[in-house]
């Protein structure tokens, strides 16, 4: 633990989506992801240009928000970059310090600290900007108790399908424009104290037709990991390419979540018509070379389709999902750590094998 750490954080405080629909989007991730209800705004709770659902999985929460007014931000930030993360708000002791702090080294302000308060308590908030149109939120609860933030009232529908094992998120990554990945990993170190644990360049992340570079950011106590990944230059268009045409810009590429058991997980989230990227039955031929000894059933990691990869430090086992939205941009990965810090750079290239034929079905290689 870094002494010197001048915007200390604790983990992940919510992660606010901008979607075109918040109800049937609360819906989706209750149903296929297995999400529980928790909070609600809205024109109930006297707001009178957006609602937003709030659902919790163990230390996960996602805000879905829309907008009711043509002509606010929500509204245009839809109408440019479809569904997609907003605010990625990260939990500290100190809002104000961090806002400061971050301020004070370069970071360009989205709010100035706010105190809200409610029958619950009291919680402080205020914001910086990222890369694209995303922004961080510094979240400081005191004592609070009510069920999300002050503003919000508890929801607490009787449909609640079980949840599918999902933690905590693990780590968030961020696609970046041309010649922007230095900026941003320059931002996340000098703006925010993080420091640049791994590197991949196009010699790791490529395949015979796209490639890309990516850099994983991590905070003082490593609570915090952000890969912020750029494309590279190959015979064809790249995912991050892709992305960034759809996306309109910089952005939330995909949110990792943990689960202690990713056979359970998947098998559930399978049931729930959750779609996975796939790859063929010959990389489980030779991922034993590869990884070694593990404790799984291969045959059961072959059928639910799971990816296998191995560090220093043990193994890990991940999944990712298709694009989860109308656009080919934010996904999620499924991720499952025994040992392993790393992020799976052994399944890169059948990974991206496997999104190359997505794209040539879409039209977009
Ligand atoms: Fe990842």
């Amino acid at each position: 633990m870094n002494t010197n750490d001048f915007l200390p954080i604790n983990g992940t405080d919510y992660v606010e989506f901008y979607v075109g629909n918040a109800k049937q989007a609360a819906h989706y991730y209750q149903t296929a992801f297995g999400f529980q209800p928790l909070a609600y705004a809205g024109l109930e709770t006297g707001l009178k240009d957006r609602t937003s659902y709030v659902l919790k999985q163990d230390k996960i929460r996602f805000v879905l928000t829309s907008s009711l007014d043509p002509d606010n931000h929500i509204a245009g930030h839809h109408n440019r970059h479809g569904d997609g993360v907003k605010v990625v708000a990260l939990w500290v002791d100190d809002a104000r310090k961090s806002f400061e702090e971050t301020v004070k080294r370069g970071a360009r302000p989205y709010f100035e600290p706010v105190v809200e308060k409610d029958a619950h308590g009291e919680v402080v908030r205020a914001g910086i900007h990222t890369y694209g149109e995303t922004v961080h939120v510094f979240v400081e609860r005191r004592n609070y108790q009510g069920a999300f933030l002050p503003g919000y009232i508890a929801w607490e529908p009787p449909y609640r399908p079980a949840e599918t094992g999902l933690k905590y998120i693990d780590h968030m990554v961020g696609n970046v424009d041309w010649g922007q990945m230095d900026i941003w990993v320059k931002f996340y170190e000098d703006v925010m104290g993080f420091r640049n644990l791994v590197s991949f360049d196009d010699k790791d992340i490529s395949t015979e037709y796209t490639a890309l570079m990516s850099k994983v950011m991590s905070n003082g106590n490593g609570y915090i990991k952000f890969p912020i990944n750029e494309p590279a230059i190959g015979k064809k268009k790249s995912q991050i390419e892709e992305y960034i045409e759809f996306y309109r810009g910089s952005g939330v590429q995909h949110v990792a979540m943990a689960t202690g058991d990713i056979i359970h997980t998947i098998r559930e989230l399978r049931a729930r018509g959750v779609e996975f990227l796939h790859v063929p039955d010959t990389y489980y031929e030779t991922v034993t070379e590869r990884v070694g000894l593990i404790e799984e059933d291969l045959e059961v990691l072959k059928r639910l389709n799971i990816l296998i990869d191995r560090d220093d430090e043990g193994y890990l086992l991940q999944l990712f999902t298709k694009p989860v939205l109308d656009r080919p941009t934010v996904f999620f990965e499924i991720i499952q750590r025994k040992g392993a810090t790393s992020f799976g750079k052994g399944n890169f290239k059948a990974l991206f094998e496997s999104i190359e034929r997505e794209q040539a079905r879409r039209g977009t290689l």
